[in-house]
This record gives structure tokens, C-alpha cells and sequence, in this order.
């Protein structure tokens, strides 16, 4: 089908235009980006809102999309291993460290893994925040890729939701997200690994450490890298930088309040209705099913979701932000969620629980 308003890449739409993955679609949101206009497009972790990454009046526009503070650096994205020197000076970084930084690209790319690194002249302090490094990651996602390497080699883009809600997993939740605020979304369906990156990053001598837990486990890091020490919380105060601000102690909430809770305690939980039940796998939903009286009401079923029947921590993962926004849409008084394991894709399930704990606040208790 033509679309003639797309030939002239000036049109912005008032409600973002929704394109497919075919190379015209891809070609054209290359077209707008390189021109600096703003494209959300999926990556194997979650939807990201880009902008070209050398044009820092597009990655203005990305900040004041997203309402997200300048002291939060941004992730740039490459198509491939070889562009990476147009924004990483990895030749920069001493012998042991750049060993490893190489190492950790070679095993991890592409993939969900972001590492910090010195940034060249070229890319503008405004995307890191005003530090001397840049985080990257190479997408393995095609059409991700496709869309970087026929733009300008570099995609600066956090996830395509506004400053601290969830993450988007579907097209559909940026366009709930930042419709009205970007011009195009590249709907590529829900994506696969459903969290974030991880993020590392390397002390001068050496030592890598993961600031955010993500779709790529600590385990399998470790396992070409050795041992790996992880962050904790970061407090931030005011007007200074922070090495991680996915890491603010509140972030990744749903609108609706949440509660986090060990599977011992979730199961304990009486039913009440409004609540929302987010379970790990279908073990812990039926422990808790037993333990109730009476058959529940219909209207219950709505409101249970269950990250894994089988209790398989990577569906989990795919699982986890899409289920918190089905949730969320439901007017509910508060979710109660449950632990993942400590594990795998699981300590970042776990994170980003605790964050949307923090940033929903105090809540009704979970046993009255
Ligand atoms: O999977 C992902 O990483 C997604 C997709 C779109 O690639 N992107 C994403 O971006 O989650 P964002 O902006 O939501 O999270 C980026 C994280 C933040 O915690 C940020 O503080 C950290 O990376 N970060 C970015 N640049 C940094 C830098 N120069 N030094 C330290 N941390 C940095
Ligand atoms: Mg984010």
C-alpha cells in the first residue's frame, strides 16, 4: 500500500504512526532518524526509544519525551561489532580491562549485554550525562540492527516508557506510553527476552561489576570473565552524577501500588478482591489456591497472572513486564507479586520488583 505522507519524512504525527518491519517501513523510520526525529523500535530485551546518537538536539527531544532527568545517560546502540569504535575508544582503557571488555563482546554480542566504555569526541556529552563513557549494546535483533546500520551507525535509546513506569514489551505499550510525544513505532510484536540489559562496567583496573541486572545472568558472565561484584542500591543526591540511575532505589512501577513477597508469604496471602496476583510459576498459585477456603469467585481468575506454569525462568522474564502492564490496566488497589528465584533472568525479575515496590510506597498490608 502506498503511503505517500511518509515519502516527505516532515509529517509529525500528532499520535505516533505505527509501522511494520518490512525494509520499506525499516528504510523510511532510518530516513526520519537520521533526519532526527524520534523511533521506537523493538530490541530482543524491550521496546527502545531512539534518536540518532551523534544529532544531540534529537537526544534532547528523547530526554523531554520520556521526562527523564539529564543526569541519566542514555545507551547507545550499534548494528555491528566494527562501528563500535565510532563511539567506544576501547583502545583507551588499560590491558586488563579492555581484555576483558573485549572478551565480554566477543562471548555476549549481540545480545542483552551493555558495557561502559571511554566515549569518542563524537558522541555528545548530553547522551552520557557528561561522563567521559558511554554505555553500548548491540541489539540481536534484526530489525533493530537493519534500522541502526541504515541510519547513522549509532542509536542512542533507553526504553520507549515514560521516566519510571514499566518497560514496554509490545508496541501497543509505547503507544499507550509516548504516543502523543514521538512520530514513529517500528512494531515488531512482543519482544522475546522481556527485561532490560544488564550493564557492566569495568574499574581501570579491571574489576567488572554489574550495575543493573538484566537478560543477561550473572552466571553466564561469569563464566568468561570470573567473579563479578554487583551493585546496590545507588543513592543519588541532588545535582550529581550517578553511575547507574536505572539503579534509583524506585523506578520500573506500574501505576497501581505493588507489594513483593517470598513464596512462603505469598501463599499465606487471603484473596480479596481489587487485589492483583502476580505468581512465579503454577506451584505457588495452586499452594495458594489450596490454602483458601472456597472456590473462588469468577471474577478472581481475572486477576491472577502466572509468569511461568512450568516455573521456567526465562518465559518468566518474557512474561514479567507484559503481565504488569495487563495488570495494570485493570483498576485494581494494589498487586501482590511474587519472588523469582535468585537466579538467572530472576535476579532481574527481583529487581525491578523491588524498584516498582519503592516507588509505589507504603501499600495496605498483605494480612490484616
Ligand atoms: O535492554 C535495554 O538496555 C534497553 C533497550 C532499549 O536497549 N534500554 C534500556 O535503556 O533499558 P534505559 O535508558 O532504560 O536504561 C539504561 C541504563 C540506565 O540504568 C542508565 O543509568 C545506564 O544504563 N547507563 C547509561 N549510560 C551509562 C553510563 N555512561 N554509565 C553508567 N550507566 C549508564
Ligand atoms: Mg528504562
Amino acid at each position: 500500500m502506498e503511503k505517500p505522507e511518509k515519502e516527505t519524512g516532515e509529517r509529525h504525527a500528532a499520535r505516533a504512526e505505527i509501522l511494520s518491519l518490512s525494509d520499506t517501513d525499516i528504510r523510511f523510520a532510518a530516513k526520519a532518524l537520521a533526519a532526527g526525529r524520534l523511533v521506537a523500535f523493538p530490541t530482543e530485551t524491550v521496546y527502545g526509544l531512539g534518536a540518532d546518537a551523534f544529532n544531540s538536539a534529537a537526544v534532547a527531544k528523547v530526554f523531554a519525551a520520556k521526562g527523564r532527568p539529564r543526569f541519566d545517560p542514555l545507551i547507545v546502540h550499534i548494528a555491528r561489532i566494527e562501528h563500535l569504535a565510532l563511539v567506544a575508544d576501547i583502545d583507551a582503557l588499560p590491558l586488563r580491562p579492555r581484555e576483558k571488555a573485549d572478551a565480554l563482546c566477543r562471548a555476549f554480542w549481540p545480545g542483552p549485554l551493555t558495557i561502559i566504555l571511554p566515549k569518542t569526541r563524537e558522541v555528545p556529552l548530553l547522551v552520557t550525562s557528561g561522563l567521559p563513557a558511554v554505555a553500548v549494546r548491540l541489539p540481536d535483533h534484526d530489525a533493530a540492527r537493519k534500522l541502526i546500520e541504515l541510519s547513522t551507525g549509532a542509536v542512542a535509546a533507553p526504553s520507549a516508557n515514560p521516566f519510571g513506569g514499566l518497560s514496554p514489551t509490545r508496541a501497543e505499550h509505547v503507544l499507550e506510553g509516548l504516543g502523543n510525544r514521538i512520530d514513529l513505532i517500528l512494531d515488531g510484536g512482543r519482544t522475546g527476552i522481556g527485561v532490560e540489559s544488564t550493564v557492566v562496567s569495568l574499574s581501570s583496573d579491571g574489576e567488572p561489576r554489574i550495575l543493573r541486572p538484566g537478560g543477561l545472568s550473572r552466571e553466564a558472565i561469569e563464566a568468561v570473565i570470573g567473579p563479578v561484584a554487583v551493585s546496590k542500591e545507588v543513592s543519588v543526591k541532588e545535582g550529581q552524577g550517578i553511575a547507574a540511575p536505572g539503579q534509583l532505589p524506585s523506578h520500573y512501577a506500574p501505576r497501581t501500588g505493588l507489594t513483593v513477597h517470598g513464596p512462603e508469604e505469598m501463599a499465606a496471602l487471603p484473596y480479596r478482591a481489587l487485589e492483583g496476583y502476580l505468581f512465579f510459576s503454577a506451584a505457588s498459585r495452586l499452594s495458594w489456591l489450596q490454602r483458601r477456603p472456597s472456590a473462588l469467585p469468577e471474577e478472581a481468575s481475572r486477576l491472577i497472572r502466572t509468569l511461568s506454569e512450568t516455573g521456567n525462568i526465562t518465559e518468566a522474564g518474557a512474561n514479567f513486564f507484559d503481565m504488569l502492564h495487563g495488570l495494570d490496566r485493570i483498576p485494581l488497589s494494589v498487586i501482590r507479586a511474587e519472588q523469582a528465584p535468585e537466579c538467572g533472568v530472576g535476579t532481574a525479575i527481583n529487581d525491578r520488583l523491588s524498584r516498582a515496590a519503592a516507588a509505589a510506597g507504603p501499600q495496605p498490608p498483605a494480612v490484616s
